[in-house]
């Protein structure tokens, strides 16, 4: 995509002001002044917001955006998007538990005819709609426990909330999203593994698992095919999904990958 495309024409106006030499340390240090302005709103933000009681249920991603990617320097805030956007089949999307609707927003929202985002804390919708509003998406209150929207889905997320959720309550509504997935749909998420000091890594947390294969004994008996991954930071180890009667990312016959090797095996084979 061409620059002008992206930020639009430079205004007659603005080239008459001064040469480019001039302009262009100028607009640098005024997005320096604003960067780093709008960084130290964000971090007392998220001081005031999780300092003090009560803590939310869910993140404020502009948070992570503005400030704490830069302090942390770990992307694992953008995982859950990146991995959740493979399993994209551009048709209906449902994501469970939304939040502050960042991610159907800027990953499911791009790439899908729709997306259909819930939640049940009132103040994360009306963020979503605030904030991460499109013509495609529509945020709606919902408690998932009983209300899960009905409809046809290519795609349902679940990011970050499995974990809020009693084993019971994960598989009545892994029976309710099964029931609402298209033929080859994709259900896709995101979940935390449980601290080794025994601490909740946020208090409410209902059922932390213990591992990949702790999470894979709950998906494995509402899907044919079953991939659970993990990446693992300083403080934090990750677990992902994709679940599906169909193809799953990675997997054989996954269309959107093709597979190299093979002739250099049956090369290596016959030489052998
Ligand atoms: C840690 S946040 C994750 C939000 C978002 N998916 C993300 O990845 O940033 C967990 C979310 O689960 C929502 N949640 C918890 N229980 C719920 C329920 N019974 N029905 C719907 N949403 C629920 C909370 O309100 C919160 O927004």
């Amino acid at each position: 995509m061409s620059a002008e495309r992206q930020v639009g024409r430079v205004p007659a106006f603005v080239k008459r002001l001064a040469p480019k030499r001039l302009l262009e340390p100028l607009f640098r240090l005024e997005a320096r002044i604003a960067a780093r302005w709008v960084a130290s709103a964000h971090r007392r933000q998220m001081l005031v917001q999780w300092g003090l009681d009560p803590q939310p249920e869910f993140f404020d991603h502009h948070i992570d955006l503005y400030y704490q990617w830069r302090h942390s320097r770990a992307p694992v805030w953008l995982e859950r998007g990146v991995f959740g956007a493979l399993a994209l089949k551009g048709g209906r999307v449902l994501e469970l538990a939304c939040g502050d609707g960042f991610n159907a927003l800027n990953f499911y929202g791009c790439r899908s005819r729709e997306v259909v985002a819930c939640d049940f804390d009132a103040e994360a919708i009306r963020i979503a709609r605030r904030r991460n509003r499109a013509d495609n998406i529509s945020y709606v209150l919902a408690d998932i426990r009983t209300d899960l929207p009905e409809g046809r889905f290519e795609n349902i997320v679940w990011d970050g909330a499995i974990e809020h959720f009693t084993p019971e309550e994960i598989d009545t509504i892994l029976a309710g999203i099964r029931s609402r997935l298209a033929p080859g749909g994709i259900l896709s998420g995101y979940t935390i593994v449980e601290r080794g000091d025994g601490e909740k890594s946020l208090s409410h947390h209902e059922y932390e698992f213990k591992s990949k294969q702790d999470l894979m004994r709950f998906l494995e008996p509402h899907f044919a095919h079953v991939t659970v991954f993990e990446t693992i930071y300083e403080h934090r180890h990750n677990l992902y999904f994709w679940a599906s009667d169909a193809a799953v990312p990675f997997d054989e016959k996954w269309q959107a990958a093709l597979r190299g090797g093979q002739r250099r095996e049956d090369a290596v084979a016959s030489a052998a």
